[in-house]
């Protein structure tokens, strides 16, 4: 299907840039599982050196299946180009090294995902980009943190963990007229629930390994925006620095799981809706975190940028720590487990597990209780879900 741009979400999840006609039929895209590529001359081979010619010619640089997930990705999330990766973290480093040089300054949301968090400040911010964390929803201490060596402003929303939202068009309004690139960490919406490209972010990267290959098999990432700065990210980021080129056999999986991100989407978000309402009406809850209630301090903007509010919750039971860990140990159907967006529905606690980068005092700057327990909620039938939750409920 060539010009399905105009096409519905989901037809384009399944059809965009493949035409089984043009492949012998085959209703599923080949996995051209190749290193490198067959020049017809050699004046060929370097004219794709030198940039003159589109063909491939090495698979850390393009691959012919990864460009067909590259083109579905891009017209998935409203953006001209996309770029596959082996993880989230080879997107995220893959960009960051390509776009920022010493001396550059970094804005980065108050919080990130354990790794992110960990690269900025042990790695990159090691080699003199300066990272200051500010309150993006705080316009005025925005614009007071902006000099003019800030290239680049990085956020997630919802972050991992807290659930914290960054108003994006609002943001990407603020900063109009600097020369900074607005990326955007869509991981937990991934486009079905909310695309930054349309609310005026640069680049979206994701974490593909989530809800977009939804299975928990792979591990793959993605950046998508404008072509030149993918371009560059690709060549640069990819080709020189990271490496982190994503197998095609995991990109034809990860083409898979897209299919039916929508169908898996709709499921995730209504099971997190009842688990969360379930959940603040318990009196051994302190506080939960979930775009869908309409407790949840950013509930408003939530319902405006986000389709559906996600299959993510944060919560924090009144024992603490210590009911956390007792909540968890007696899940039956819920793994103990990192990672998100699979069928399977999974808890695990950020202070030990996937923000334990961060030293105690940076979560507590960075607003990460020690005691908070986080939930992907899978596709499982809600009845066992709800059974799970509540007889864990009764071990703290
Ligand atoms: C929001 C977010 N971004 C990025 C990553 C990193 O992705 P990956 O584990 O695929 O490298 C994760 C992983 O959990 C994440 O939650």
């Amino acid at each position: 299907m060539d010009d399905s741009r105009h096409a519905g979400f989901s037809t384009r999840a399944i059809h965009h840039g493949y035409d089984p006609l043009s492949h012998g039929g085959a209703l599923v895209p080949p996995v051209y599982q190749t290193a490198t590529y067959a020049f017809p001359s050699v004046e060929y081979g370097a004219a794709c050196f030198a940039g003159e010619a589109a063909g491939h010619f090495y698979s850390r640089i393009s691959n012919p299946t990864l460009a067909l997930l590259e083109q579905r990705m891009a017209s998935l999330e409203g953006g001209e180009a996309g770029l596959a990766l082996a993880s989230g973290m080879g997107a995220i480093t893959s960009t960051l090294w390509t776009l920022l040089r010493p001396g550059d300054e970094l804005i980065v949301g108050r919080t990130l995902y354990g790794c992110t968090f960990a690269f900025l400040h042990h790695g990159i911010g090691e080699f003199g980009v300066k990272i200051r964390h500010v309150d993006l929803n705080d316009l005025q201490a925005l614009k007071a943190a902006i000099t003019p060596k800030t290239r680049m402003i990085y956020c997630e929303t919802p972050a991992n963990p807290t659930m914290q939202l960054v108003d994006i068009a609002a943001l990407a309004e603020a900063v109009q007229g600097h020369d900074l690139t607005l990326v955007v960490d869509n991981t937990y919406c991934t486009p079905y629930l909310q695309r930054p490209l349309e609310l005026g972010a640069d680049l979206v990267v994701h974490s593909a390994t989530k809800y977009l290959s939804g299975h928990g098999d792979i591990t793959a990432g993605l950046v998508v925006g404008r072509k030149a700065l993918v371009d560059r990210i690709r060549l640069e980021g990819l080709k020189d620095m990271t490496g982190a080129v994503l197998s095609p056999h995991d990109a034809s999986l990860l083409m898979r799981g897209i299919k039916t991100l929508a169908l898996r989407m709709d499921r995730h978000c209504a099971n997190a809706q009842q688990i969360a309402e379930f959940l603040l009406a318990q009196p051994q809850v302190e506080l939960i975190r979930y775009p869908g209630l309409a407790s949840f301090p950013q509930h408003e903007l939530a319902s405006r940028q986000m389709r559906l509010p996600g299959g993510m919750i944060a919560f924090e039971l009144k024992g603490g720590i210590e009911a956390g860990r007792r909540f968890m140990n007696a899940l039956q159907l819920f793994a103990r487990a990192v990672s998100l967006g699979d069928a399977e529905s999974l808890a695990q606690h950020p202070a030990s597990m996937t923000h334990s980068s961060y030293t105690p005092k940076e979560r507590a700057e960075h607003g990460i209780s020690e005691g908070l327990v986080r939930l992907s909620v899978g596709l499982e039938d809600i009845e066992d879900l709800l059974g799970d939750v509540q007889q864990a409920l009764r071990a703290c």
